[in-house]
């Protein structure tokens, strides 16, 4: 069965799926969510906290869910279920799967909301709409952006209908194409911010905002937030990497894979931090103004920029693309499924699934305006979506995965699909058993109390 391919295809060489899988991870949570939390839970500690969860408990759960995925060659609900049977155990494990769907649908909603204020500003940059803006202009600019209902709505159900087509054209004519040049172009584009950054008198404020670690200012609660964070900016524990692994070529080592794929997605966070905190240092703006951080700094520091409004568009643009691939990702695993289990076609279930998160990210777009006085305990439905996906569904959804392959699944089974060396194996299996686990429960308990 382990020669079997996806009935959904196969990406066509190992790079291509460092490609995909990094176009999955690299998006709004690098860009425009890891800046502000980090500006929201202090800096420095919180930033050491996110990175020891990165290599310590993400990495470990992202070569798990490559490994499930690529050994079983179906949607995660399907892998959990014939892993489970191939290792004689019960099939009750693939209820992760379900979890992991449920939590696809809630970050579509108001992922697909952020990623429709990065299409206005598109607008915005290509019109000139901020040129020359001071902070307070652009601050008040974000704010009107969020009271206008229409606008919001108009983005969103366009994001939305631009992940739909992608997603249903399939695996090697949707995700791949879309991923291939946008990668490395947001890349440079982010190195010219960075050098931009570096060129204000804010840089050494924003380093050391980033860099020195006071642990007075780290909470229990920033600890929830780092390890949220480390499943969310790796796409962890609800399944789109499995169902990405589903489509690997069996010759690519899991281990190593995924070491590229980590790295790549920490470094864009890092440097997307330090590029946007010299420039809220440098023009006296907070760091922790919350999720508007990276929506009023950058045209700013786009207006005082040679060049700036054809940096800031090309900016937003890449921004756009990253946050589309990973959106088309979030709806990868529901779509293989709707297509495995119920033999639907691709499209139909691409439409189904897209109207259904289409209908919930209403409550996010809502949630600056006409509907920010319905609360769950005292969110509004954006951030208490965020916050139980985040926070809580992807943590619980990949610790089971990692419970699932350390004590579940059949070691030879790991240990053919990861393909390191012994050591390695052994660092996989601490953390896969102990570690991982062991942290997300701790940081859960004390958040409870
Ligand atoms: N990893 C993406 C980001 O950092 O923007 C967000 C994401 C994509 C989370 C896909 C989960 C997912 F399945
Ligand atoms: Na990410």
């Amino acid at each position: 069965m382990q020669n079997k391919m996806s009935i959904q295809g196969s990406w066509a060489s190992r790079w291509i799926f460092i490609l995909a899988a990094t176009g999955s991870a690299v998006g709004l949570g690098n860009i425009w969510k890891f800046p502000y939390i980090t500006g929201e839970n202090g800096g420095g500690a919180f930033v050491l906290v996110y990175l020891v969860c990165i290599l310590f408990v993400g990495i470990p759960i992202m070569m798990t869910e490559v490994f499930i995925g690529r050994r079983a060659r179906r949607n995660p609900i399907g892998a959990l279920e014939s892993l489970s049977e191939e290792s004689n155990t019960s099939t009750a494990w693939k209820g992760i799967g379900l979890i992991g769907m449920l939590a696809g649908v809630f970050i579509f909603s108001f992922y697909s909301v952020v990623a429709g204020w990065v299409l206005q500003y598109i607008q915005t940059m290509a019109t000139g709409g901020l040129n020359g803006a001071t902070s307070e202009q652009a601050g008040a600019y974000f704010n009107g952006l969020l009271a206008d209902p229409q606008t919001l709505l108009i983005w969103h159900s366009i994001f939305t209908v631009m992940v739909i087509v992608v997603v249903a054209a399939g695996v090697n004519k949707g995700l791949e194409r879309a991923t291939r040049i946008m990668m490395p172009a947001l890349f440079v584009l982010l190195l010219v911010l960075l050098g931009y950054a570096m060129s204000t008198d804010g840089f050494a404020a924003g380093w050391n905002f980033m860099f020195e670690f006071d642990f007075s200012k780290l909470s229990w609660d920033a600890v929830l937030v780092a390890l949220g964070h480390s499943f969310f900016t790796l796409s962890l524990g609800m399944g789109t990497i499995m169902a990405y692994g589903a489509y690997m070529p069996k010759k690519a080592s899991v281990g190593g894979t995924v070491l590229a794929i980590g790295a790549l997605d920490t470094i864009v966070a890092l440097i997307a931090g330090l590029a946007i905190f010299p420039i809220i240092f440098s023009n006296g703006m907070d760091p922790a103004a919350g999720p508007g951080l990276m929506f009023i700094s950058l045209p700013v520091a786009f207006g005082q920029m040679a060049f700036g409004q054809f940096f800031g568009l090309l900016f937003f643009i890449l921004i756009g693309i990253a946050a589309w691939t990973s959106a088309i990702s979030l709806m990868e695993p529901t779509v293989a499924f709707l297509v495995e289990k119920f033999g639907m076609k691709r499209l139909n279930a691409t439409v189904l699934l897209g109207i259904v998160c289409w209908a919930m990210g209403i409550t996010c777009v809502g949630s600056f305006n006409f509907m920010s006085d319905y609360t769950l305990f005292g969110k509004n439905a954006f951030d208490f979506l965020d916050f139980i996906t985040a926070n809580i569904m992807m943590p619980l959804g990949g610790i089971l995965i990692a419970l699932f392959a350390g004590w579940a699944v059949k070691e030879q089974f790991a240990k053919e699909e990861i393909g390191v060396s012994d050591i390695a194996f052994s660092a996989w299996k601490i953390s896969i058993r102990f570690v991982a686990p062991v942290a997300v429960t701790i940081v859960f308990v004390y958040n409870l109390l």
